[in-house]
């Protein structure tokens, strides 16, 4: 029997990440929160991502405030955020003490539903976050990351849904970072998911591609419970769909997710206007990226390659780079092309082409991803070249945060001098130069202390600190 589909609005999360570099501030969220509270959505993704970063390196904002003043405002309805699994919403993996951390304050503050994803859909990088998740009562939403590669089957889709069920989770995400998701492939893929794996299906989908709105009907014609979108003013382009749309194109019919369209409308004129504020940011040309449909790289990395070789004089390699990057992937395994392989993938590709020979020049990133570093590769990864770049170095076979010391304390050492908050600790133990730089400046603005005296007192410690 075919239900009402549910709507998690991704505009404070995803919908200002992927058009104004994440700079939305919390001044901007609150005076229409009470509005977007009354819709009925069936949750609200308002955290992680990149928007724990930015928060602490652009905004001067605590992170941690912002999710506790987002959490006072929303009265009825359900927050969530995304975490990049042992990376939580950083770039590496951190250890199991900062995992458990992260994650326990991150509910404790007001989170109840936690989406997980690991970028190479290696379930170990993903396994301590399910758990400590689910010991601190939140919904665990594990994530199927989709790309593809001749790895990347419906039955691999599948696999990893199954083990990540068998894991604990509460529900599971298929996430097409890349906007690359086409309508039938959606439809397949959700209804193997919905039959097989006996959990409820979310799906998350941008709009880069021109398809996300048509995948986002089939996939809800093939069962799914839930689905993204952001609101109008903050969708399209490399956001999500917009909730108008669906909500309309759905009405009437069994899936009628039943949200007041002129409710949404009253939303959607507040953030137009918002939007205007963050001109500088919002660069991107609207419509279709046909790039992604010729070569299913997503939008962002390929503005990147434009930049980079602009540097180096050598835009006229951009086909060949391009050409390169299947090729890469490929010698690695196959990783989906999202954060932080995408980086690792194109950095490399670029090396490949203006070194004139291929692997001559190799990143750091690319010697610890053949070390296993970043966890298990989708397929095989090539031998050759693996032996080219790290000779008989010893490649980590096990769950790569095994091999990590814990980081608490000595992130406690750095913050000591500045906590206002545990929170803080956390902060510092994940982005230890932009969080310190933020908590000096915070207890600046509140005491109007001299910033070289608060460099003087962290290096002589807490019982120098001046009055
Ligand atoms: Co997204």
């Amino acid at each position: 029997m075919p239900q009402p589909v549910r709507i998690t609005d991704t505009t404070l999360r995803d919908g200002h990440q992927s058009l104004l570099a994440t700079r939305l501030r919390l001044e901007d969220m609150l005076p229409i929160i009470d509005k977007m509270d009354r819709v009925g959505f069936h949750s609200f993704e308002v955290w992680g991502g990149a928007t724990f970063d930015s928060c602490l390196r652009f905004l001067g904002e605590d992170p941690w405030e912002r999710l506790r003043a987002l959490r006072r405002a929303f009265k009825n309805s359900r927050l969530q955020m995304l975490l990049r699994g042992q990376n939580l919403v950083g770039y590496r993996h951190y250890p199991d003490d900062v995992v458990a951390a992260f994650v326990r304050k991150a509910v404790s503050n007001g989170l109840d539903i936690i989406r997980i994803f690991d970028a190479l859909n290696d379930t170990r990088n993903m396994r301590k976050a399910i758990e400590v998740t689910k010991e601190a009562g939140a919904h665990v939403q594990a994530t199927v990351v989709y790309t593809t590669s001749p790895i990347h089957t419906v039955d691999h889709f599948v696999e990893v849904a199954r083990e990540l069920a068998a894991m604990g989770a509460d529900s599971i995400c298929l996430k097409d970072m890349a906007g690359i998701l086409d309508p039938y492939t959606a439809h397949t893929v959700v209804g193997r998911l919905k039959a097989e794996v006996g959990l409820p299906v979310q799906v998350h989908t941008h709009y880069t591609s021109g398809m996300a709105s048509m995948a986002l009907l089939k996939a809800v014609e093939a069962g799914a419970d839930v689905i993204d979108t952001a609101i109008s003013s903050l969708a399209l382009g490399t956001s999500q769909p917009a909730c108008e749309t669906m909500v309309a194109a759905l009405r009437g019919t069994p899936y009628d997710p039943g949200l007041d369209l002129g409710l949404l409308g009253e939303i959607a004129e507040y953030f137009r206007e918002v939007r205007k504020k963050y001109a500088e940011f919002d660069v991107a040309p609207p419509g279709v990226d046909t790039n992604v449909l010729r070569y299913q790289i997503p939008g962002g990395m390929i503005s990147n390659f434009i930049s980079q070789l602009s540097q180096q004089n050598a835009l006229h390699r951009l086909t060949e780079v391009l050409d390169e990057v299947p090729r890469v992937r490929e010698d690695l395994g196959y990783p989906p092309l999202v954060t932080p392989s995408s980086q690792i993938v194109g950095a490399q590709a670029v090396l490949n082409v203006l070194a004139g020979e291929r692997y001559r020049m190799v990143t750091n990133e690319v010697r610890a991803y053949l070390r296993g570093l970043y966890g298990r590769p989708p397929g095989p990864v090539n031998e050759e070249v693996r032996r080219k770049i790290i000779g008989d170095e010893r490649v980590v076979e096990g769950r790569p945060a095994d091999e990590l010391e814990p980081g608490l304390p000595e992130a406690r050492k750095l913050a000591a001098p500045y906590m206002e908050q545990e929170e803080d600790v956390i902060s510092v133990a994940l982005f230890p130069q932009v969080a310190i730089k933020f908590l000096q400046e915070r207890l600046a603005r509140r005491t109007g202390v001299d910033y070289a005296l608060l460099e003087e007192a962290r290096k002589n410690g807490p019982a120098h600190y001046p009055a």
